[in-house]
């Protein structure tokens, strides 16, 4: 059994995330923890309670996080994710309650519970991750692993921003957070849009009629939520399932090591993430590669997870 904490900002496609992993039997879900990105904190809090009370989950402690980034102000993106964060899905008020610790106290509990046996999977923006490395540094030795949604690393066809023309959402959001978290010394794997934005493992129109057509509660659900971005963007890319489905199988994923730096300062630069690609041999004061970054997926086998357990089939 792999134990994961995930850490999101629900958001459309971390409500497909935390359903994919809610249903995946060889993950145990010791906690999930809230970060402001894609809508504020109390939006996402209440999506993440409104997802497990949806699949009956009972006794998986929801902490709240930060409600801004370490040094910036929010900038969140209803206007991808909707007014309420889950798009065109209506569910009710959750009757579950948050859990009484901070995202940092149940993160740095979790830790000293399971050590190197939990892998964190951050889906949002590394605030909460970045403030629990400030509060106990040691966390980057003493978990198994950190996977995160988040870059553009330029080392596929696919690998630019989307926030900018090279930045992703994520990192963009709280790069001083994302600096600290790259520069730590955790051990870090990168899903970036190099791969989630791959054509091959988007959500199709097709993809979503089929889904439209089983009627169940579930694939009713998630076809509510994906609905108006399958149609905007001819198309849904499935960022952070992807992200949960490579913490549970990494055989899912072929990763490549790379030396990556975070952006904090450059005016059209801000939250890029320059991976070294140069050719080692002829590196100048050569540096220990920081992140597995994921070069490729496979795909069909992604896919077919996704309907599985996601939806359902
Ligand atoms: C990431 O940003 C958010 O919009 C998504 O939830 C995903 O985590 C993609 O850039
Ligand atoms: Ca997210």
């Amino acid at each position: 059994m792999r134990h994961i904490l995930i850490d999101t900002d629900p958001g459309i496609d971390d409500a497909l995330a935390l359903i994919f992993a809610l249903n995946s039997p060889e993950a145990g879900v010791e906690g999930v923890t809230t970060v402001v990105g894609n809508v504020t904190q109390e939006k996402a809090l209440k999506n993440a309670l409104k997802i497990l009370e949806f699949l009956g989950v009972e006794g998986v402690p929801v902490a709240p996080g930060s409600t801004r980034p370490l040094l910036r102000e929010p900038r969140v993106a209803e206007e991808i994710h909707g007014k309420t964060g889950l798009g065109g899905a209506v569910l009710p008020e959750p009757r579950l309650r948050p859990d009484e610790r901070s995202a940092v106290g149940l993160i740095l509990d979790k830790v000293e519970e399971f050590g190197r046996d939990l892998t964190l999977v951050a889906i949002g923006p590394l605030t909460n991750i970045a403030s629990a490395l400030l509060v106990e540094p040691r966390l980057a030795e003493e978990v198994g692993r950190l996977v995160i949604m988040g870059g553009a690393f330029h080392v596929t066809p696919y690998g630019f921003g989307n926030v900018t023309p090279v930045a992703e959402f994520n990192i963009w959001h709280d790069p001083e957070a994302a600096k600290i978290v790259f520069d730590s010394g955790i051990p870090l794997t990168a899903v970036g849009l190099d791969v989630t934005t791959d054509p091959r493992n988007r959500l199709s129109p097709e993809a979503l009629r089929e889904i439209e057509g089983l009627g169940t509660r579930r694939a009713c659900l998630v076809a509510d939520l994906c609905r108006d971005l399958v149609h905007r963007f001819g198309g849904l890319n499935l960022h952070d399932p992807l992200a949960v489905a490579a913490a549970i199988d990494p055989r899912l994923v072929r990763t490549k090591p790379y030396v990556v730096d975070v952006e904090t300062r450059g005016e059209l630069t801000l939250g890029m993430t320059i991976a070294d690609r140069r050719d080692p041999r002829r590196v100048w004061r050569r540096r220990e590669p920081n992140v597995d970054v994921c070069v490729s997926v496979d795909g069909d086998r992604f896919m077919e997870l996704f309907m599985e357990r996601v939806v359902g089939v």
